[in-house]
């Protein structure tokens, strides 16, 4: 069985270098925990130093986004510097990326470029609101879709991770997350879609996530419900609430 993935995105936090150390200090206490899981830290570039240097032996470093520009360009980090640094994941179509005005179709071609440099892109999808009907599962469908388009079997089997991140259930407390009886049905229906667009073996080998106020209040029912790891934002800045949420994934 593959390790349980959980994954810290920083997002544009702390504030300063000072408080980037200051949480790594307090996540190195449970590096063991974190080298039983694969565990990925997510942080601000301004900090890719520090997080490489502090968290070598316990957590791969990951970017939360990709830039497609080819050329030259002002204000863009390129992916062969990600590359080159170390990095060994993306976020990629994360909402809060999406709501500035990223569509599928950018998803899409930044996902190519990732697996095109040999970094795993971590796929972002998740609807606004959730209905008793199901509709968000249409939506999800599409944008699962439209997010791959032309992307092939062999391009995606063992080299792609989802993350399902349902928007509304983002930078909530504990209580307002996704339910696990949701949470299954959903990752059920994911798989499924998985399955039909690429065939067995990419739905089975593809790593799937949720996010969306995961805590140590919520994360041992969340992951009852057959998911491969978490991403986790606002609480992933608090080392001790990281480090619980790593113990329950191991336990
Ligand atoms: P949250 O964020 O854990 O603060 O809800 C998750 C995310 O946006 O990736």
């Amino acid at each position: 069985m593959h390790k349980l993935i959980l994954v810290a995105n920083w997002k544009n936090h702390p504030d300063s270098l000072e408080q980037a150390k200051f949480i790594l200090k307090g996540l190195s206490k449970k590096s063991s925990v974190y080298k039983k899981l694969g565990t990925f830290i997510a942080p601000p570039h301004t900090f890719f130093e520090s997080v490489s240097h502090s968290s070598k032996n316990f957590a791969h470093l990951a970017s939360q986004d990709i830039s497609l520009e080819q050329k030259t360009c002002t204000g863009s980090v390129s992916v062969e510097i990600l590359k080159n640094f170390g990095v060994r994941m993306s976020i990629i179509g994360h909402s809060e990326r999406r709501a500035l005005g990223e569509n599928d179709e950018i998803v899409s071609k930044k996902i190519k470029t990732a697996l095109r440099a040999g970094i795993t892109p971590l796929l972002c999808i998740g609807e606004h609101e959730h209905d008793a009907e199901g509709e968000h599962l249409e939506f999800l469908k599409n944008e699962l879709k439209h997010s791959l388009l032309s992307l092939r079997k062999h391009d995606l089997v063992g080299k792609l991770m989802i993350a399902y991140e349902p928007i509304w259930a983002i930078g909530k407390k504990a209580k307002d997350a996704m339910q696990p009886n949701d949470l299954s049905h959903t990752v059920i229906f994911i798989r499924k879609v998985l399955s039909d667009l690429f065939g067995r073996e990419v739905a089975l080998k593809t790593p799937i996530l949720y996010g969306g106020s995961v805590g140590p209040s919520n994360a041992e029912a969340l992951m009852s419900t057959g998911i491969s790891g978490f991403l986790v934002g606002h609480e992933s800045l608090d080392p001790k609430n990281f480090g619980k949420i790593a113990e329950l994934l191991n336990k």
